[in-house]
């Protein structure tokens, strides 16, 4: 999968697209047949500790997405640009996002976009990294604007809009919207090209996102847009849980486990 055929799938068929942070999640998400592949910087909070995605470093997205890549053989593979690796000066936001399609075998990269990544989106494109760009609810700005909905009014409604264009322009393959009203998601999508890949942003986007520890039900807690489908978490507590009494009560090892013997009789 690359870049050119998620933009000519746009108002064909529905895109999907869900995270996965290692080599095990993006086997099951690739043999599924999801369209695209996220190394979201949720992995911070999700993953790794983190109260928020502003601690993740390019070292983490890089080891993540390399894991990632190298198990993947359909989705396409996109590295989540984290918080400050890139919009502070070009060359540095270019090697970065270099560095995850050299390094780490990325097949594209994904911004939080503003005013400051338009002429960025349009170099790195010219330079062969495709770039997804995203709007609405961009977390890593989270000290500026919380973690709400955007795009509620008319000012910022219209904000969201002339961002979602001017980086269609400069040259995005695709757009994922976050956490705004359906009927500007469905606007947005109406007035690009490119496929809208939504969030919280309602059905009528070309695609739709989750994280995946959502959508197994990893995580503890559900986004209000998100939904569980599984309960991977209830299940390894199980499996700990029975492991541990096992050991605990002798059980474990059993005569199965434990087939092999040395011939040290002669020795002790
Ligand atoms: O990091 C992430 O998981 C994301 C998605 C929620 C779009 O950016
Ligand atoms: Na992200």
């Amino acid at each position: 999968m690359r870049a050119k055929d998620i933009r000519e799938k746009a108002g064909e068929e529905p895109i999907t697209m869900l995270t996965a942070y290692n080599a095990p999640d993006a086997a099951v998400v690739d043999e599924a047949g999801i369209d695209m592949i996220l190394v979201g910087d949720s992995m911070g909070n999700l993953r790794l500790g983190h109260e928020s995605t502003l601690p993740v470093t390019v070292e983490d997205v890089l080891s993540r997405t390399a894991a990632v890549s190298r198990v993947t053989e359909n989705a396409l593979v996109v590295a989540d640009m984290p918080f400050l690796s890139f919009g502070v000066d070009e060359a540095t936001s270019i090697e970065n996002c270099g560095r995850m399609l050299k390094e780490a075998d990325a097949d594209a990269v994904k911004l939080e976009c503003g005013e400051h990544t338009v002429e960025l989106t349009r170099r790195l494109t010219q330079l062969g990294i495709p770039v997804q760009a995203h709007l609405g609810l961009t977390p890593q700005g989270e000290n500026e604007t919380g973690l709400f909905r955007q795009g509620t009014d008319e000012e910022s409604a219209r904000a969201i809009v002339d961002l979602a264009e001017a980086h269609e322009e400069a040259g995005a393959f695709s757009l994922v919207l976050e956490h705004i009203p359906a009927n500007l998601g469905r606007i947005v999508t109406e007035r690009l090209d490119i496929p809208t890949i939504g969030i919280g942003a309602g059905p009528d986007c070309d695609g739709q996102v989750l994280v995946v520890d959502e959508v197994v039900g990893l995580s503890e807690r559900v986004a209000p847009f998100g939904k569980a489908f599984g309960d991977v978490r209830g299940e390894m507590q199980r499996a700990v849980e029975d492991y541990k009494a096992a050991v605990e009560a002798g059980e474990f090892p059993a005569d199965e486990h434990s087939h092999t013997q040395a011939e040290l009789d002669d020795i002790y």
